[in-house]
């Protein structure tokens, strides 16, 4: 039986690059069949919110999801609980997509694209799991009031259940398992409540389930500070959903450019898996047709190999991005000249 992928391409540069994303598909998976549907601020246009019932309930019954960006100035005044963001919030919290893989891989072809220097980059290799239903982003009670003086205030809160940390440690060990053998685990245990539970039920787990991983703790800040000093040191990352959030942009610059990079949210096996890639929609520079589409591109191949059963196919995908880069294909965030279709002629022609 044929698979489905929906594709919601979102808004800015998202519709550019995820049409890049499905030319690579035809040619590398030429069974996977595509829906498409709005989210964001294409949505919120279309149907007045930014995620409908329908689209989840497509999202849900899919094979794979394969999302472009949201957002951007023109949805700035809409209310907050109506902005293209929370489309997507709402979309990984229905889909319970807990578990948010951001691989940080610096191409051979790009060490010198990174700000940093030549020998911290070069063979670096990290994955950072980020949980990303729960913690800071959705805690209860959450609120902005107005009034006069100390009456004016916004909080929200940071909570973590243990079913919540264990799930996405699970699934950190598990893919260490398969790597270097090693997590970080990242909080503000020496301030947060959540950050010290999040520790001590994570080395918890470990104990009972963490056979073949090595296991260290750092605070997040400590984590952002050796992100940039020696990168190299970090295997898996794990994180909350606010810190993964931050420490997988650092990251993501290592590589020398965040239009490079994808990611994968998962839930349990069997459920779909939605993949995006980790840039944001750059209103900047949308609809001009030069936006980078490798990170759509291998945000396929990670929806290859960790929802469709395709490993191989993922693994031809990611060398042919890497042999294209290689023949010197690059985007003008790569510092090159090749519009977004080009990079995805590049792409296929490795193929
Ligand atoms: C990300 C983005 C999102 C997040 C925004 C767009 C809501 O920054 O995927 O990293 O904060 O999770
Ligand atoms: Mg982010």
């Amino acid at each position: 039986m044929s698979q489905t992928m929906l594709l919601l391409p979102g808004d800015g540069i998202g519709a550019e690059v995820t049409e890049q994303a499905r030319r690579v598909a035809e040619v590398i998976a030429p069974d996977l069949r595509f829906e498409e549907g709005l989210v964001g601020g294409a949505s919120i246009d279309a149907n007045g919110e930014p995620l409908t019932v329908d689209t989840l309930v497509k999202a849900k019954s899919s094979d794979a999801v394969l999302l472009g960006a949201v957002g951007g100035p023109k949805w700035n005044d809409v209310d907050r609980h109506l902005r293209p963001e929370m489309g997507l919030l709402q979309l990984r919290k229905g889909m319970d997509v807990f578990a948010n893989l951001r691989p940080a891989f610096c191409f051979p072809a790009l060490v010198d694209a990174s700000s940093l220097k030549r020998e911290i980059v070069d063979g670096l290799d990290i994955m950072i799991v980020r949980e990303l239903t729960s913690g800071v982003y959705f805690g209860e009670p959450r609120g902005f009031e107005r009034g006069i003086g100390d009456k004016s205030f916004g909080y929200e809160t940071s909570r973590y259940t243990a079913g919540e940390i264990e799930r996405v440690s699970r699934v950190a060990f598990d893919i260490a398992r398969g790597r270097g053998g090693e997590v970080a685990s990242t909080e503000k245990s020496n301030v947060m409540e959540s950050g010290l539970f999040w520790r001590e039920t994570v080395t918890e787990l470990h104990a009972t389930e963490g056979e073949g991983v090595k296991l260290r703790h750092i605070l997040a800040d400590a984590c952002a500070m050796e992100l940039v000093r020696d990168p190299k040191q970090f295997d898996v990352i794990l994180a909350g959903n606010l810190f993964g959030d931050i420490l997988s942009d650092a990251a993501a610059m290592l590589t020398g450019s965040i239009g490079m990079l994808p990611s994968a949210s998962l839930s349990y096996e069997g459920k779909p898996g939605l993949y995006e890639p980790v840039h944001g929609s750059a209103p900047d520079i949308a609809g001009k047709g030069f936006a980078n589409p490798c990170a759509a591109i291998l945000s396929l191949e990670m929806s290859l190999r960790w929802s469709l059963g395709q490993p191989d196919a993922a693994d031809r995908l990611f060398a042919a991005v890497g042999n294209a880069l290689d023949a010197g294909a690059r985007t003008r965030d790569l510092g090159g000249t090749l519009s977004t279709q080009e990079m995805g002629d590049a792409v296929i022609a490795a193929l």
